[in-house]
């Protein structure tokens, strides 16, 4: 009897523990209540967060250990950990708009060592790609707010330069102590603002550092990345040589070397590998648009399938950011190149893909005096061996370590490794060649690849080469001598930019009528500032330092536009965030140095709008574009309702002067009539007018604008009127796209173009257009009987 209750007990027990861990687990979740109404009164913001969590729990104290933060300055809600049903009564209540998990974000670098749990590797020139002196000029007033890893404040990076203008005024910002962080030695002029974020990375993954995992409990930056990006974005000119080990050699800075830099952790090394969580992400918002910037960079995100808007805390970030006039910008993801990948698709943001620069470290390999090959690579010492093939070391020729343990078997030789035949990526393989005591790696890949900081020496190859390479080996009687030269640098060689195969691409996979990404900026061997502490491929067993260190990732083309911005903002100081995106996007250019279609790396075809957005930043064009798409909060509206929110929803968060219509139309229209500076129609099934808004922003108040249309295949586009005339009088002038289909098409997209010229501005706007006039064929009618 005993036994029989005991185990009558212990099933109900584990029962119970079944059901708590499956369906009520607590986890931290976002309760969003939209605008705060007390901004200037934050405290009251929280009484009232504190009052709706104690409907869901009995006591004041399960309240207070519940709560991560509330969100009170610039937005209201809160994080806390609840289980489901707290959340579900939660969402219920009057006054909440969303109520969703909170959830982790990665850093856009590439992946080339996601693999080996190494998120972190490689990326960037400032240098070349985006110096001007007008750039030099500006930008002193402009702050721009960095959500990263956190920053290594020694860097010469963010030294302050002499004669730099006091802090502004406006600026409300702090500087807070931490982990080797005082705040007197680490800011200044340049460096105004350090804050970092860890309730919800904590809650998420446990108390930082448990296991002697480095980081520090501060805005201090251990992975390099936010330095890195940092230092892209707003870095001072660093006179001295920048390079990495002498490679990409000048002097560095940042987009906007002038501008204010505010730091905002939100990214945590987890071993290693960099971790954001939305709790975290979400609280930083709250304070930097509190605190006063003017452009904020996230160089994070998470890959589809992508959340609806109001359950993403970069979404609900980015729409309060815009409402204050703030711009945000985003990375699109690495994931690239298969299609539909990109991610942070909101349009009150912008999405950068990732493209190469004109600069190249070719590298010469020699085999037997007899054939000449050329890679690339950061080789710094030429090197003298035998060449081996991988499968004489590897199971099935795979380059990894995984099989095998036996070490030091590959010493005095290079070792000859197919991508194709293994694994994707170089970091396993390098790993590999390192155990085998290997003086070097021979990587053949079909894609042009980003360098880094190898932990053996390695070039990379193309398959033609590598094909090559190998069929010599196989009629070599003996092993053949390899030598491979140092590597150089060069610039202006061949022709840039080109897409990354990595950079993620169109079609935005949640409201494909908004093009993303938007727009494309330098991402591929990006040299920046590191961490001197940290080696250069975070490994623990790389004992090197540097100052400056390679990258490559979408994460590295976003500071690029965000430095971009803070220019453009304080020389327009009164233009808003959608002016602002306008201008970068119709002055983008879509040929390169030698005037072709910019390439796609990865598919090595002719690029398209869903690979590099509106085109390639042209940060100079950027500064008078002629005309901009603006937009205001209540432009998005429509958008909002279009999207599935209420309008009970939408009064929540929307802060629009009194008067303004925040209701939905009756009948739901297309996103693609926002005041969007690209123009998307994914679904057309038979003729629309499409209509846009125009402003002139040019010097001559006088001016008129001449269209000119590119169609995509199988559409007739016209646009009215044909002429644009401005005056004093007339800033603005509306006008309407007619898109006819004109052939039987089941969803195939094709590329146009819209342009609009007075002679000397060329204002222009990618046209992507599906059309979808077969797919009434396939539609039967749905029988519900079955379902
Ligand atoms: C959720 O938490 C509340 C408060 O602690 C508790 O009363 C409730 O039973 C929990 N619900 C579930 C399903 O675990
Ligand atoms: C790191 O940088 C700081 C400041 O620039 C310098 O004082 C220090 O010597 C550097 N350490 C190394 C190992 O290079
Ligand atoms: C974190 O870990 C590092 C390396 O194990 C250690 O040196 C440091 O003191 C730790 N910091 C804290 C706050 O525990
Ligand atoms: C930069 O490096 C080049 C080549 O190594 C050298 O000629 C030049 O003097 C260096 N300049 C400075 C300022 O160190
Ligand atoms: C961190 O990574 C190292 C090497 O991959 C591994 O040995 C260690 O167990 C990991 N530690 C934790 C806490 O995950
Ligand atoms: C590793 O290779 C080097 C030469 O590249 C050699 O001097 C050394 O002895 C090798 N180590 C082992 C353990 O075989």
């Amino acid at each position: 009897m005993a036994t029989n209750s005991q185990y009558f007990w212990g099933l109900i027990l584990s029962l119970a523990l079944y059901f708590n861990y499956t369906y009520s687990a607590p986890h931290v979740y976002i309760v969003y209540l939209g605008l705060s109404h007390n901004v200037h009164e934050p405290h009251l913001t929280s009484e009232h967060h504190v009052q709706l969590l104690s409907k869901v729990f009995a006591s004041e104290e399960d309240v207070k250990r519940s709560m991560l933060y509330s969100y009170k300055h610039s937005f209201s809600g809160f994080s806390a950990k609840l289980n489901s049903s707290q959340a579900t009564t939660l969402a219920k209540m009057k006054g909440v708009v969303s109520v969703f998990r909170s959830k982790t974000l990665q850093l856009h670098t590439t992946r080339s060592w996601d693999f080996l749990g190494l998120n972190l590797i490689s990326s960037t020139s400032m240098t070349s790609a985006t110096a001007s002196p007008l750039q030099l000029a500006h930008g002193q007033d402009i702050i721009v707010g960095i959500f990263d890893t956190g920053i290594w404040p020694e860097s010469e990076s963010f030294q302050e330069e002499p004669h730099m203008r006091p802090i502004p005024t406006t600026w409300k910002g702090n500087c807070v102590k931490g982990e080797m962080f005082e705040p007197a030695k680490a800011c200044n002029r340049k460096l105004i603002g350090a804050r970092y974020y860890l309730k919800g990375f904590e809650e998420e993954y446990g108390p930082l550092n448990a296991s002697g995992n480095p980081e520090f409990r501060s805005a201090r930056d251990f992975l390099g990345h936010g330095t890195h990006t940092a230092s892209t974005a707003v870095g001072s000119v660093v006179k001295q040589n920048a390079s990495f080990y002498g490679f990409a050699e000048g002097t560095a800075r940042g987009g906007a070397p002038r501008a204010r830099l505010a730091v905002y952790k939100v990214c945590w090394g987890n071993n290693y590998s960099g971790r954001c969580t939305g709790a975290d992400i979400l609280a930083a918002f709250d304070d930097a648009l509190h605190d006063g910037v003017h452009v904020i960079s996230a160089s994070i995100g998470s890959p589809p399938p992508l959340i609806p808007f109001f359950a993403s805390e970069g979404v609900i970030g980015s729409f309060h950011a815009m409402q204050l006039g703030v711009s945000v910008v985003f990375s699109a993801g690495n994931e690239g190149p298969e299609p539909s990948q990109v991610t942070n698709v909101a349009p009150w943001s912008l999405c950068v893909a990732a493209s190469s620069i004109d600069r190249m470290f070719p590298t010469r390999i020699l085999l037997d005096n007899k054939l000449s090959i050329m890679g690339e690579s950061l080789i710094r010492t030429p090197i003298n061996a035998k060449l081996a093939d991988a499968t004489v070391y590897f199971y099935d020729g795979i380059c990894t370590s995984r099989n095998w343990n036996k070490s030091n078997f590959a010493t005095n030789r290079v070792i000859l490794c197919f991508s194709t035949i293994g694994p994707y990526e170089i970091g396993e393989a390098e790993v590999a060649a390192k155990l085998a005591n290997a003086s070097g790696l021979i990587f053949v890949e079909p894609m042009f690849r980003e360098l880094g900081a190898d932990i053996i020496p390695s070039v990379h190859v193309n398959l033609e080469e590598g094909t090559r390479i190998l069929n010599y080996l196989a009629e070599s009687p003996t092993k053949p001598v390899v030598q491979i030269k140092a590597s150089r640098t060069i610039i202006g060689k061949a022709p840039a930019p080109r897409v990354a195969y990595f950079s993620s691409r169109g079609p935005n996979s949640l409201t494909p009528d908004i093009l993303k990404p938007d727009i494309s900026a330098p991402g591929v061997n990006i040299l920046a500032a590191w961490p001197n502490q940290t080696s250069p491929t975070l490994r623990r067993d790389d004992k090197r330092l540097v100052n400056w260190n390679f990258q490559s990732g979408t994460s590295m083309s976003c500071p690029h536009v965000s430095g971009v911005i803070a220019l453009i903002k304080s020389a327009h100081p009164d233009w808003s965030p959608a002016a602002i995106q306008s201008a970068v996007m119709t002055t983008a250019y879509t040929r390169d140095t030698s005037f072709d279609t910019i390439l796609a790396d990865g598919p090595m075809k002719a690029s398209n709008p869903f690979d590099l957005g509106a085109g390639h930043i042209d940060p100079i064009k950027a500064m008078d574009p002629g005309l901009v798409y603006d937009m205001k909060t209540s432009d998005y509206v429509h958008f909002l309702c279009n999207t599935g929110y209420t309008e009970e929803q939408i009064n929540m968060i929307v802060l629009c002067p009194s008067g303004t219509d925040t209701s939905c139309p009756r009948v739901p229209e297309s996103n693609a009539n926002i005041n969007y500076p690209s123009i998307t129609v994914s679904n057309l099934q038979s003729t629309v007018t499409i209509k846009r808004r125009v402003r002139n922003v040019g010097k001559n108040k006088n001016s008129m604008y001449f269209g000119t249309i590119s169609e995509p295949d199988g559409v007739e586009v016209v646009i009215w009127p044909r002429v644009l005339v401005f005056s004093w009088f007339k800033a603005e002038n509306t006008y309407y796209i007619t898109l006819k289909p004109q052939k039987k098409s089941q969803g195939r997209y094709d590329f146009g173009e819209i342009v609009w010229s007075d002679g000397f501005h060329k204002v222009r706007s990618p046209l992507v257009v599906c059309v979808n006039t077969a797919a009434q064929d396939f539609n039967e009618p749905l029988d519900l009987s079955y379902m």
